[in-house]
């Protein structure tokens, strides 16, 4: 076919969404696929689903309301339509999704979806739908096709899926099944060849990331610590982050990365998720809250400017106004860089979706009394980087003309007045003034001539 057919592809969710996003289309390229920003004019709307909380949930099926409608009128005017519904939840739901949304067509889990090509060769617009759930015994990343060159100079790459912790909140070891590592050899080719394209960040990613353990070329089971430094030695990559992290995976040798790896970034994500031992317990984490304090000292310890971010769940099944002031004073104690934060949804079939919940006024009030504490934090931590003159890796255009945006070490936005010849490229920046959200920056005379 001399037209190229068109995809239309959105990502809801966490990061390793977008990079499977990213392989899906870099895997239809080869049959004549381009991308397209316009639903109207797509021949395959692919939706990556995320099923984390309930309102992620339906946001796509509003979303799949709305692509039924274009659906209609492409078919009106003689036009095949194929509506793909990739990610967690085509894991979750799989052929209910086609019950409650008859007019997708595909419904592929993150573990299948190498085969998407396949699926739409064999798929047209009428076609009934084709759930395909299954966890396949075939490495999925040995039948994807190599990485397409990188569109911008940071890049995502996920070098473990799946998680067998099982928190009692979270949907996650049940969609992405159980954990799994990328051979270090696999995961460096990759990375080598990113680079190859102009990639000069790389932020590696796991469900659980730092519980990776690849197979080195010793054939034995490596750290993400050792995948690091393996990484850290490929000239022209300049910055590797990786996320995210569980605090009990969080072994000696990562927290010594930190120090002794300069292209490590002083990032951390640590998810502490609640401030009550009680409450921790009931959610599995399998730390506590003192335990949780002593890990950010030693990390702390070695890099003592790094960012700390986190998530914090509100509202889990019986907590009390007192086990919720826990959450707060953890929040003072660390005072993290960065947070995100969200009300208990359950979720079908994790444990803790059985027990008693909580009202929803109650979730609301102290979601907000912590996003005030959260800014005020994540406020104090920008303010205090005005004046210092860091380097900020320039990725992307901003909103007004000749402004650049790019990233901190600390992983702060940073806009500047700059031109694009900047894209892609590393530059030092004076930090002028801060929000709770971006840094400003100027470029020292010196620097930009
Ligand atoms: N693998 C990561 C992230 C999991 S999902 C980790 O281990 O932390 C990202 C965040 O969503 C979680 O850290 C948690 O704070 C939040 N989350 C997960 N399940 C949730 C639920 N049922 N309700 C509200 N928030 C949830
Ligand atoms: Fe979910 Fe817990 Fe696994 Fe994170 S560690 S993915 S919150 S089960
Ligand atoms: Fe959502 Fe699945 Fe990621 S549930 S957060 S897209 S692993």
């Amino acid at each position: 076919m001399s037209v190229p057919k068109k995809i239309y592809a959105k990502t809801f969710g966490c990061q390793m969404n977008v990079y499977d996003t990213a392989r899906m289309t870099e895997l239809l390229a080869p049959m004549g696929f381009v991308e397209t920003q316009s639903m109207e004019e797509a021949d395959v709307v692919l939706l990556n689903t995320c099923h984390i909380r309930d309102k992620a949930v339906e946001k796509v099926y509003s979303d799949l309301g709305r692509i039924r409608d274009v659906k209609a009128e492409r078919r009106a005017a003689g036009k095949d339509t194929i509506i793909t519904v990739a990610g967690c939840v085509a894991q979750a739901e799989g052929a209910e999704i086609a019950r409650r949304e008859p007019s997708v067509n595909l419904v592929v889990g993150p573990q299948s979806y190498h085969r998407l090509g396949d699926l739409i060769a064999r798929t047209t617009g009428e076609t009934p739908p084709i759930v395909e759930t299954e966890f396949p015994e075939l490495d999925k990343f040995a039948s994807l096709p190599k990485r397409a060159p990188a569109r911008a100079p940071s890049a995502f790459l996920t070098v473990q899926e799946g998680c067998d912790r099982f928190c009692t909140f979270c949907v996650v070891p049940y969609t992405r099944g159980a954990e799994y590592s990328r051979s270090i050899a696999d995961v460096e080719s990759e990375a080598r060849r990113l680079v190859d394209h102009g990639v000069r960040e790389i932020t590696l990613l796991g469900q659980n990331v730092n519980a990776y353990h690849g197979q080195g070329p010793d054939g034995r089971p490596w750290s993400l610590a050792r995948l690091i430094g393996q990484l850290a030695r490929i000239g022209g990559l300049e910055r590797l982050r990786y996320t995210t992290s569980h605090p009990r995976d969080m072994a000696d040798d990562l927290i010594d990365a930190h120090r002794d790896l300069p292209k490590l970034m002083p990032y951390l994500h640590l998810p502490v998720q609640a401030g009550s031992d009680r409450i921790l317990k009931a959610m599995n984490r399998k730390h506590t809250g003192a335990e949780y304090l002593a890990l950010v000292d030693r990390i702390r310890a070695v890099r003592p400017d790094i960012a700390l971010s986190t998530d914090v769940i509100v509202g889990f099944p019986g907590e009390t106004d007192a086990e919720f002031e826990d959450t707060l004073s953890m929040m003072e104690r660390v005072r993290f860089a960065q947070a995100y934060s969200f009300k208990y949804s359950p979720r079908p079939g994790t444990p803790a979706a059985g027990l008693e919940q909580l009202p929803e006024e109650v979730k609301v009030a102290r979601l907000s009394q912590l996003q005030s504490v959260i800014t005020r934090h994540q406020t104090a931590f920008n303010s205090a980087q005005v004046g210092m003159i860091m380097p900020v890796l320039f990725d992307r255009r901003g909103r007004r003309p000749g402004q650049l945006i790019g990233r901190s070490p600390y992983l702060q936005s940073v806009h500047a007045q700059l031109d694009s010849s900047w894209l892609g490229k590393i530059l030092e920046v004076e930090i002028a003034s801060a929000g709770p959200n971006s840094l400003a920056g100027v470029i020292p005379e010196a620097s930009a001539a």
